[in-house]
């Protein structure tokens, strides 16, 4: 009999996982405890405690080709950047297609994870579910934890004095569900993360005055990249990924400050990161340096308190009569089911194989699904991880040793600090395991056979080792081989620019035009102190 596998939360991560177990022949019950599947893309007009939250005018910051299910590709009338209304729309399609429904008991809580008495021998655990106000407690073989992370706000309410003696609201983004409330009113924000900036370019053009408060600046970047494609369909490919663990250092921070800089001069708008080229995960707004230029936004450095009625900011500057302050400071994961020690199993710090396996466990039968975030989208990153994680269940793949893996960790932990990385693509110090995308989908990809073998491919079949190499790392490219193996991965690489360009054709005849191959290359040789610099070095 196949091994039974919990499946916790029917997001994104748990319907990848539902498919995956159903691939390796395990059995499988996944528990949801609300009343429908998507996770954080099924709307509410309420937040519900211990589901994730999103406002009404969420669009995602990953483009259709690259964030679909791997063998399940957006069709071509998909716009290039979905309103979050329609990314549930294809995770339901999903679903269906693939059977996955009736394997989910949903309205069903998971309020406890507890490893069996027997656990050294039997790596059992003990699933206590609640429905219907009533408790049952069954188990099982192996768990998968995708319960989600960004669900828990993080208020920082003790780091502003004076937030007490503040007579307006405040509230955390995660509250935050549309701008009718707002109108006419005068808002702060705090935090320049991706929820912040959408929030306050929503609000600015109805509110009196938006200002966004951040202590240590970001990155915005456009979707739109250069020659109007989509930033991850030209930024995220094979190319840049090798390009950016082969130079060195000074000259990538050089050519990312650079390049970042040709949209607008982020100093000038008071958005230059501290840190500069090190840089925090980058946040994704097309519109808020058109809503600096016009005032109805301004930046302010940190807060330095609160008032009755206003906030002081580090510089001394005063944002008097505010309504309403908005705190868009992210999130704190939380597993209110299982023991913390199980993830942190060392000075209270998270210690998990590549992400996802407790590596001090006497039996790997818990895997944390979605936990790491990589500039990447999340849906072929899950997709992956639970391949990995159903085969290491099922005995055909092996974990290393407790002592390789806790190596292994300790290793990262180093490569982080050096930061080898190039350009666009890479990641300063956060809440959530950050990691590069294409390095960590090819460690995947190595683990169950996924991994697309590039030369081999050249010799092979040379027009997909081209659009493979020089083309956006899709998710599709960990299908043409391995475990879920897809015919239509090939045919699907070499069509993606044709779904991404459809709208467009149906004016022009002509072919699509889509970035050369070499494109990045070409551009970045035309710096010519880029040259100079590789001279240099090789002298
Ligand atoms: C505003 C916003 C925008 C984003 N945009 C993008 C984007 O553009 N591109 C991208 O790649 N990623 C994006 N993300 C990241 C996002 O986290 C992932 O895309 C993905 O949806 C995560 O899915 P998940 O299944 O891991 O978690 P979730 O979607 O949070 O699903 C978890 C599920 O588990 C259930 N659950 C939790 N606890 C229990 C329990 N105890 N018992 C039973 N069920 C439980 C919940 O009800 C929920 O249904 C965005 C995130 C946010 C917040
Ligand atoms: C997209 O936005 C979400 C939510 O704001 C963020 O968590 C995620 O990291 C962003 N994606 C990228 C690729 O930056
Ligand atoms: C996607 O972006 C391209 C530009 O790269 C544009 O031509 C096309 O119309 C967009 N596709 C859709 C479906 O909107």
């Amino acid at each position: 009999m196949g091994k039974r596998v919990a499946i916790i939360g029917a997001g994104v991560s748990g319907l990848a996982s539902i498919r995956c177990c159903l691939e390796e022949g395990l059995e499988h019950t996944c528990f949801e405890k609300s009343s429908d599947i998507g996770g954080l893309w099924k709307f509410s007009d309420q937040p519900e405690e211990g589901r994730a939250s999103i406002f009404q005018s969420v669009f995602t910051n990953s483009s259709k080709e690259m964030i679909c299910f791997p063998d399940f590709p957006y069709s071509d009338d998909y716009p290039n950047y979905t309103h979050h209304s329609k990314i549930q729309e294809h995770i339901k399609a999903f679903a269906q297609k693939k059977n996955l429904l009736r394997y989910i008991q949903s309205e069903t809580l998971v309020s406890s994870i507890k490893k069996c008495p027997g656990f050294l021998v039997t790596g059992q655990w003990d699933i206590v579910i609640e429905k219907d106000g009533k408790q049952e407690s069954t188990t099982f073989d192996a768990v998968m934890i995708c319960s989600g992370h960004r669900v828990y706000p993080n208020l920082p309410t003790n780091s502003f004095p004076g937030l007490e003696k503040f007579q307006g609201n405040y509230l955390h983004s995660r509250n935050y569900k549309d701008r009718e409330a707002f109108k006419g009113k005068r808002v702060l924000v705090i935090g320049l993360g991706n929820s912040g900036c959408d929030i306050a370019v929503e609000l600015s053009s109805l509110a009196a005055q938006v200002m966004i408060s951040t202590r240590s600046g970001s990155w915005v970047m456009s979707r739109v990249w250069d020659d109007g494609y989509p930033w991850d369909m030209v930024c995220v490919t094979r190319f840049t990924s090798f390009l950016q663990n082969a130079l060195p250092p000074f000259v990538s921070d050089w050519l990312y400050v650079k390049n970042m800089n040709t949209w607008f001069k982020r100093k000038n708008y008071g958005l230059m990161p501290l840190n500069g080229p090190l840089r925090k995960e980058p946040v994704f707004n097309d519109e808020l340096p058109s809503r600096i230029l016009c005032g109805t936004v301004s930046i302010k450095p940190n807060v330095k308190q609160f008032t009755e009625t206003s906030a002081v900011f580090e510089d001394g500057t005063v944002f008097e009569a505010i309504d309403s302050v908005i705190f868009a400071t992210g999130y704190d994961y939380a597993y209110p089911f299982l023991d913390d020690s199980i993830i942190k199993s060392r000075n209270n710090e998270v210690t998990l194989f590549k992400g996802i396996f407790p590596p001090q466990m006497e039996k790997s039968t818990l895997a944390m699904i979605g936990f790491v975030q990589s500039l990447g989208a999340a849906v072929p990153t899950v997709d992956l991880q639970t391949h990995w994680a159903a085969k290491v269940f099922a005995n055909s793949c092996t974990l290393p040793t407790m002592k390789e893996m806790m190596d292994d960790i300790d290793g990262k932990m180093g490569k982080k600090l050096k930061c080898v990385f190039f350009s666009f693509l890479r990641f300063g110090q956060s809440q959530t395991l950050q990691t590069d995308y294409i390095t960590y989908m090819d460690e995947l990809g190595s683990f169950i056979g996924a991994k697309p073998n590039i030369p081999w491919l050249f010799l092979t079949d040379p027009q997909l080792a081209l659009e493979v190499y020089f083309g956006p790392c899709s998710p599709y490219q960990f299908r043409p081989m391995g475990p879920g193996k897809w015919d239509g991965a090939r045919n699907a690489i070499l069509t993606q620019w044709d779904r991404t360009m459809k709208p467009s054709r149906t004016k022009a005849v002509q072919e699509a035009q889509r970035p050369h191959p070499l494109f990045n290359l070409l551009k970045m040789l035309s710096f010519p102190v880029f040259l100079l610099a590789i001279l240099l070095i090789f002298y």
